[in-house]
């Protein structure tokens, strides 16, 4: 606790700031750094983004009914896969946009999740990375509505968060493209 309350008395002491202007200062650098990074590519990384790119061009593949644990697949780790992210439970693929969503990239974090609350909060802590939208006030809302509207004007819709997918093998393979949904009302999308 000592060494807690020294450490916000010296950033105040030496920057003359309060210690969350200065944190938040510090991650918009951090932001601006991972965004311009994003801009260039590396020699060495070269030949995967090429892959990437090419992965991006692929027309994106339906998904269907998907559970937060196996979104979490589309997060860029296997390049294979397409970049995923959902708002509001709704899937889009962003892998067109790998330099902000892929390894790395600026938004990273949101890759193979939902980022409701975390979007209508313009937050980057962990704890917000969470579909769970409740407590928000109106002016936060809106500001998700606006993400919303962007991504359903800039990706492709691929699936929809359930909470628990009822399926049906009918073939062996990806487990993915490989089981059918038995659902047909189709599973309201309950925010943890
Ligand atoms: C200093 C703060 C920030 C700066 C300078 C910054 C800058 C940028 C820039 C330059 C882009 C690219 C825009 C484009 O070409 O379409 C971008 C995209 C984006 N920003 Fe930020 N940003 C900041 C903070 C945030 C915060 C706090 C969030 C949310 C927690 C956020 C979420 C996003 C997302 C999701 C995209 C990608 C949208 C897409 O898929 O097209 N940004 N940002």
């Amino acid at each position: 606790m000592g060494l807690y309350s020294t450490a916000m008395d010296a950033i105040t002491e030496y920057t003359g700031l309060s210690p969350a202007a200065f944190f938040t200062i510090a991650a918009m650098m951090v932001v601006v750094y991972k965004v311009v990074c994003g801009m260039f590519v590396a020699a060495g990384d070269y030949v995967a983004v090429n892959r990437a790119n090419a992965y991006a061009l692929r027309e994106p593949v339906q998904l269907g009914d998907v559970t937060e644990e196996e979104l979490r697949a589309y997060n860029g780790s296997d390049p294979e896969k397409p970049l995923l992210m959902a708002i509001k439970g709704h899937i889009y693929d962003v892998s067109r946009s790998r330099m902000f969503y892929g390894p790395g990239g600026a938004y990273a974090l949101f890759a193979g999740r939902d980022a409701s609350r975390a979007l209508a909060l313009m937050s980057f802590d962990p704890q917000d990375l969470t579909g769970n939208i409740e407590g928000l006030g109106a002016s936060e809302l809106e500001v998700l509505q606006d993400w919303e509207y962007k991504f359903m004007e800039k990706y492709v819709k691929v699936g929809q968060l359930v909470s628990e997918r009822k399926t049906e093998h009918i073939g062996s393979g990806d487990k993915m493209h490989a089981t059918k949904n038995i659902e047909e009302s189709g599973v309201e999308h309950t925010p943890t």
